[in-house]
């Protein structure tokens, strides 16, 4: 074993690619490399970044279409962004500020209630998406007491993959290798119905209170782009009000303006209990997450003077990733970001719909909100896999996915432009660029889709293969 290296910052940028590619595979995670591999995106190295582009080492110049899997609304290295860092930098700002109360933490979760509605007051910033579902839920129960600690989620749910978190997550297949938290039920995503049946059933105290503490849901499922029932969230903030379950809503993914509003919640004008967020939140540059709960929510958890660090953490509140947060907020305001996702998103979601009916055999659904828009296509002919499958170490875990696959890899190496797949819906794939994207990107993102869809499985088969063969 190799411990005689040892690496300076100015070295990492002269890391030849086959040493990353080692150090990664012997230090980070081998199988992650293969994945990466297995898309070609192995060869590819970033070199630097700034608004809607990504420059690999090799001059390409890759659009940007992913927005960075929600983190990136303001784009890659917004200059604001860049110089709120620098101010508190070159000013020396007390960072961690654990003796005194920090100004950035009580600024910021007030520009939060600023911007949430009804009473959605008191805040509690973290650094991931995981620690702000935990921190809601810890919330949930502690408001409600030790007799009503059940959790209700979604048979579509995505929360992180903490315990906890993990626990309410009914997507994430991994979580069977796990041990799990008790008192988690699963209800059908969009079914009101069926989440007032579990109410009921868990009403057995006499008090006509289940013993649940809260239903976790996304206003929509972002990470597979899925709409509830217009008027869903309608419904269970009425079920959850009648049945004193708190409601939170994780906007981790769908919020700062994704959808066309600040929160994709807002759509159906209801005031949740607990907001959860992160992502773009950070500006794309500070790692800061948090959740926003009701005044009277907060006050019976933590508002006695003994239980007010109950809930805490080390990183909580950092300046620099605070006065980030901060910055981000005030530039959605300041270039109207929210009305510009919601005009541009309509343009993108024509533009792709027009290509579904330009492809009715390749394209199964076009669904999306504001600037978050995905393509679901019918998965290749048999022959294709059967091909494709030669070549491939591990078929199983490529083959339901080719699709995507094939799609997302010609859209990087032949059109340098860069999107993601559905989370566990792998022919989904997905435009989500930061909200600064102009109508010539999107143009030139769905030409290239238009391209490529022209082509045929077959053909794009063939190259996916040319790739991996000439790797
Ligand atoms: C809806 C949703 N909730 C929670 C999370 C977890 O966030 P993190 O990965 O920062 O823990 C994610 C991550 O993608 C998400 O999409």
């Amino acid at each position: 074993m190799d411990k005689t290296q040892w690496y300076k910052l100015e070295d990492v940028e002269q890391l030849s690619a086959q040493e990353k590619i080692r150090l990664t595979q012997k230090y980070v995670n081998c199988g992650m490399v293969n994945l990466f591999g297995l898309l070609g995106f192995d060869k590819a190295w970033a070199s630097s970044a700034e608004g809607m582009y990504i420059t690999l080492s090799d001059g390409r110049r890759i659009l940007d279409m992913s927005g960075g899997n929600g983190v990136l609304g303001l784009g890659h290295n917004h200059p604001r962004i860049l110089a709120a860092r620098s101010k508190i930098n070159n000013e020396k700002r007390l960072e961690l500020c654990k003796a005194f109360i920090s100004p950035y933490v009580a600024a910021l979760a007030a520009n939060m209630a600023n911007l949430l509605p009804g009473d959605l007051e008191y805040s509690f910033f973290c650094n991931s998406g995981a620690e702000a579902i935990e921190g809601a839920l810890k919330l949930a129960e502690k408001h409600h007491g030790s007799n009503r600690l059940g959790l209700v989620y979604t048979d579509q749910s995505f929360h992180g993959k903490s315990h906890a978190a993990m626990s309410v997550s009914s997507l994430d297949d991994s979580r069977k290798n796990f041990k799990l938290l008790e008192q988690c039920y699963q209800v059908p995503y969009g079914d009101a119905g069926a989440l007032e049946q579990l109410f009921i059933q868990h009403c057995q105290r006499g008090d006509g209170r289940p013993d649940l503490c809260a239903f976790l849901v996304e206003a929509i499922h972002g990470t597979r782009i899925i709409f509830p029932p217009e008027g869903y969230l309608r419904k269970v903030r009425e079920l959850c009000t009648r049945y004193d379950v708190l409601l939170i809503v994780d906007e981790i993914y769908t919020g700062f303006g994704h959808t066309g509003y600040w929160f994709a919640f807002q759509a159906e004008g209801i005031v949740p209990d607990i907001v959860c967020y992160s992502k773009t939140f950070g500006g794309g540059k500070a790692s800061i997450a948090g959740y926003t709960t009701r005044t009277p929510v907060f006050l019976k958890a933590y508002g006695n003077t003994g239980e007010a660090l109950m809930h805490s953490s080390t990183f909580s509140g950092m300046s620099e990733e605070c006065a980030t947060a901060i910055e981000a907020l005030n530039i959605f305001k300041d270039e109207n970001l929210i009305d510009r996702a919601r005009d541009l998103g309509e343009y993108l979601g024509q533009q792709l719909r027009n290509l579904q009916t330009k492809y009715p055999d390749r394209i199964i659904d076009v669904r999306g909100r504001g600037l978050l828009w995905g393509v679901e296509l019918k998965p290749p002919m048999e022959q294709v896999e059967q091909l494709v499958s030669r070549i491939l170490p591990d078929k199983s875990s490529i083959l339901p996915a080719l699709a995507g696959v094939m799609v997302l890899a010609e859209l990087f190496h032949k059109h340098n432009i860069l999107a993601y797949l559905g989370f566990t819906r792998r022919n989904l794939v997905v435009f989500s660029p930061s909200l600064i994207v102009d109508k010539k990107e999107l143009d030139q993102a769905v030409g290239a889709l238009d391209a490529i869809l022209s082509l045929g499985w077959l053909s794009l088969g063939s190259s996916f293969i040319a790739r991996k063969v000439l790797k």
